[in-house]
């Protein structure tokens, strides 16, 4: 029997990238994973792959900046399977990319709310759950580049540093009642968040992604005596 077997992971940004190979790997490890993403193809293929490799997926299309969306798709979750026992905070976005003194504010903004508001209202659903059934587990999928400064990035950046806060934050809150609360700060991971532009760095050279969900499965199977709290994972060489 897998680790996670009888375990149910809500999966945002599960269409694609690290999501995706997170969600394939905790279903190979038994979990029944609900993945949340706007892209309704990229949930669909994925839930499709997992279930022909005889796991348990659904998929909800959300934004997870949106609330009711959000709402519609805990509840859908929950509606099914009876529980959430895993929450990978996983969506995100680069934009609003170059010096602060180009940006504009709208685009700025938007950046942060986009990537901090669905972090915390996708929280704010599933911890109800989570704390009545008295255990669960949560990862947050941050960056590097929260905790690190890159030039051009500033928006981008902010929303991943305040999540690193807000992690600290609800662990602080939530420990002592069962839920372990942790973060993943990947540096460059070969996906499509970079795009096709100029100044990509080498992708040869990046994470694969399916490192990354094999680390946040690892997170998700410490043995309950532990955590691994906050997980700095860099390119073998180094930040590109
Ligand atoms: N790749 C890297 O170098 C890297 C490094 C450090 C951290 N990260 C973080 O890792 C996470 C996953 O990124 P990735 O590299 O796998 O990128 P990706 O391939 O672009 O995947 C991002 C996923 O998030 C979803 N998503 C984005 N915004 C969303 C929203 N508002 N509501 C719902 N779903 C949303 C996307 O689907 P839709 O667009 O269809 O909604 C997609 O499924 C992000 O939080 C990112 O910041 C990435």
């Amino acid at each position: 029997m897998g680790a996670l077997a009888g375990q149910v992971a809500l999966i945002t940004g599960g269409g694609r990238g690290i999501g995706a190979e997170t969600a394939k790997q905790l279903a190979q490890l038994g979990a029944t994973v609900a993945l949340v993403a706007r892209t309704r193809e990229q949930l669909e293929a994925t839930a499709q792959q997992i279930r022909a490799a005889g796991g348990r997926a659904y998929w909800f299309v959300a934004d997870v900046s949106d609330e009711g969306a959000m709402r519609e798709a805990v509840h859908g979750t929950l509606a099914i399977t009876g529980n959430i026992d895993i929450l990978v905070n996983n969506a995100g976005f680069i934009q609003a990319v170059g010096p602060i003194e180009n940006s504009d504010p709208a685009e700025w903004w938007r950046t942060v709310e986009g990537n901090l508001k669905g972090l915390y209202l996708t929280t704010r659903l599933v911890l109800p759950t989570m704390l009545e059934q008295g255990h669960g587990q949560i990862v947050n999928v941050l960056s590097i580049a929260g905790a690190r400064a890159f030039s051009g990035l500033s928006a981008y950046s902010c929303a991943k540093a305040a999540g690193l806060m807000f992690t600290r934050i609800l662990a602080k809150e939530v420990r002592k009642r069962g839920i372990r609360v942790m973060a993943i700060l990947p540096g460059a991971v070969d996906t499509a968040i970079w795009g096709t532009g100029e100044g990509v760095p080498d992708r040869e050279k990046m994470i694969r992604p399916s490192s990354v969900a094999q680390l946040i499965a690892q997170m998700l199977t410490t043995p309950p005596d532990a955590t691994v709290d906050e997980l700095w994972v860099l390119p073998r060489e180094g930040v590109l």
